[in-house]
């Protein structure tokens, strides 16, 4: 993944601003991939999803403090991601497909939350780091 300083400091500082808030922003990316792309709620059955549920907030909490610890070890994210990496390829096998769909959920909410504070140049910078997130999570299916 190569970015530029301006992009690194954009991915940095909105990270900074989502850290404390990891749970509430989850929770929303969760809930928006699952209404716009409802195939990836098959993988939830055991949740309730509901609106701010409890499942919903403790999981995109999860989700979002993952995203936190990878964007802190930006030239190391095989091995930061590599007990991750295990779950989804071996345990998860969660459809390829859909990593794209959370990626972008992602995106979204950070555009509703941060309005122009969210760039072209941010959205470039989110992009590509989660889709190099996304690029390790799945390189070990097989
Ligand atoms: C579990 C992160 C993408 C489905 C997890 C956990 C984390 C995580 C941190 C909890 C691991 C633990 O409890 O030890 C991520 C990240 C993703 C991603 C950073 C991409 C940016 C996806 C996608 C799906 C998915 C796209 C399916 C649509 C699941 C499921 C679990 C899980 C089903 C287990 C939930 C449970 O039963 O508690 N993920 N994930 N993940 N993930 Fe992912």
């Amino acid at each position: 993944m190569s970015l530029s300083a301006a992009e690194k400091a954009a991915l940095v500082c909105l990270w900074g601003k989502v850290a404390g808030h990891a749970d509430v922003f989850g929770a929303e990316a969760l809930e928006r991939m699952f209404l716009s792309f409802p195939q990836t709620k098959t993988y939830f059955s055991h949740f309730n999803l509901r609106h701010g549920s409890p499942d919903l907030l403790k999981h995109g909490g999860k989700v979002l403090n993952a995203i936190g610890y990878a964007v802190g070890h930006l030239h190391d994210l095989s091995s930061a991601l590599s007990d991750l990496s295990d779950l989804h390829a071996y345990q998860l096998r969660v459809d390829m497909g859909n990593f794209r769909l959370l990626s972008h959920s992602i995106q979204v909410t950070m555009a509703v939350h941060f309005g122009s504070e969210f760039t072209p140049v941010a959205q470039s910078a989110w992009d590509k780091f989660l889709s190099a997130v996304s690029a390790v999570l799945v390189s070990k299916y097989r």
